[in-house]
């Protein structure tokens, strides 16, 4: 399928070069309908919906997304957020004082503060592996993280891509490593879904959180927590409800599910949709789709390095799928600089500032096209001029 076909099934604004999937997805015109579908259908009986159908509902919506994340349909929920899943993995690890957790510099600041609340409640220590960028292998992200392993690292919390430099961290291997030596691995997968092929079984962390409203473009607020068979009954819930207490009701002996599905009543309308999305993708053929869009990010990511004459990031192509980021000079002023690409040049693109650095995070859609690029680089290109003259 073309580029531009895809971007027709998508709801952006074409006057947008929109180089930003990553922040909050983008969601296709038919899954859209989808929602709405489910949300009219809700109000036509609502208590039919909600008592009589609802736990039916959900469980044929778990399962789609099981088979798709590579686990089991009972042992994962939908929630509506990663922040959410790494705040339920945070209140469900017994930690003491004492206790280390351990997470890279590279880890999303909403959720780094989540860890840092609890060990301050805990007396649990957080401490921080660097990593530093450019690297050269995954044996390389790897050694920085064991490196910083001690006899007290109780968890080890880990982006499978990071936000701020989109670095795919080798899960596999890290999860291995920790379970040989009896420490809990938790995986923010914010990013990962729809992007990498997951098979969350064989990946082997304890806890796993993935967004469904990124890069599988399901509607906001879906995402899912999946646990390890031991973890399914000790997940403590962020809300109680009817799942969880003395006055239980529609439980089915799972923790995990009983006291994260039903938290009061919402529209669950965006997890409803998931298998939706997943039939979007496997419809247009995502795999390829993804193929063209790490080669069209290839092309962004050595545009902008020859540019300004920074390193690559990353050791080769392989190192991302649809999310790179590349490095702009230091004194640059990120807000200033993201402002003048929108304004003057309708580039929808976040610039970050990482460790005293700045960095551009291109992502790529099926929707975006070689213009987009051309866009952003005329935009840098104009901005640098200006800040030489200044
Ligand atoms: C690595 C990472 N974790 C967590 C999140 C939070 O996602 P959400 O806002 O869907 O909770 C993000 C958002 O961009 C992220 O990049």
């Amino acid at each position: 399928m073309e580029r531009t076909d895809l971007k027709e099934k998508f709801m952006l604004d074409p006057a947008v070069h929109f180089l930003n999937h990553g922040s909050f997805g983008a969601c296709p015109k038919e899954v859209l309908a989808a929602f709405h579908d489910w949300a009219e259908r809700s109000e036509r009986q609502p208590v039919l919906f909600y008592m009589r159908q609802f736990q039916d509902l959900m469980k044929t919506a778990r399962a789609a997304l099981a088979r798709f994340v590579g686990t089991e349909t009972d042992r994962l929920v939908y929630i509506p957020n990663a922040t959410h899943g790494v705040n339920l993995i945070a209140r469900s690890i017994p930690l003491s004082r004492g206790d280390e957790v351990l997470m890279t510099d590279h880890e999303y600041g909403a959720c780094e503060n989540v860890w840092a609340l609890r060990c301050a409640e805990t007396g649990a220590e957080l401490r921080k592996a660097a990593v530093p960028v450019p690297y050269r292998s995954g044996g390389e992200l790897r050694d920085r993280i064991l490196e910083s392993v001690g006899a007290r690292t109780r968890v080890i919390f880990l982006s499978h891509i990071s936000s701020p430099t989109a670095l795919t961290f080798p899960v596999a291997e890290i999860a291995r490593f920790a379970r040989s030596r009896g420490i809990i691995l938790a995986v923010d997968g914010a990013h990962a879904p729809g992007q990498l092929e997951l098979d969350l079984d064989d990946l082997g962390a304890d806890f796993y959180t993935g967004n469904c409203h990124k890069w599988m473009c399901a509607p906001k607020g879906s995402a899912f927590l999946a646990v390890a068979p031991e973890w399914v009954n000790r997940v403590e819930p962020n809300v109680i409800s009817w799942g969880t207490g003395p006055n239980l009701e529609n439980t089915i002996g799972n923790r995990l599910i009983d006291g994260n599905e039903w938290l009061g009543t919402q529209g669950p309308f965006p997890a409803l949709s998931v298998p939706a999305a997943i039939d979007f993708l496997e419809r247009n053929d995502w795999r390829a789709v993804r193929a063209g869009c790490r080669e069209l990010l290839t092309r962004g990511l050595n545009e902008v390095n020859r540019l300004f004459g920074f390193e690559p990031v990353y050791p080769d192509e392989r190192a991302y799928v649809q999310l790179g980021t590349a490095e702009l000079p230091a004194h640059w002023r990120a807000a200033e600089l993201n402002a003048y690409l929108y304004d003057r040049f309708a580039v929808e693109i976040p610039i970050i500032r990482w460790n005293g650095r700045n960095f551009v995070r291109i992502s790529i859609q099926g929707y975006n096209q070689d213009e987009d690029i051309d866009a952003l680089i005329a935009g840098l290109k104009s901005y640098g001029e200006m800040n030489a003259m200044k």
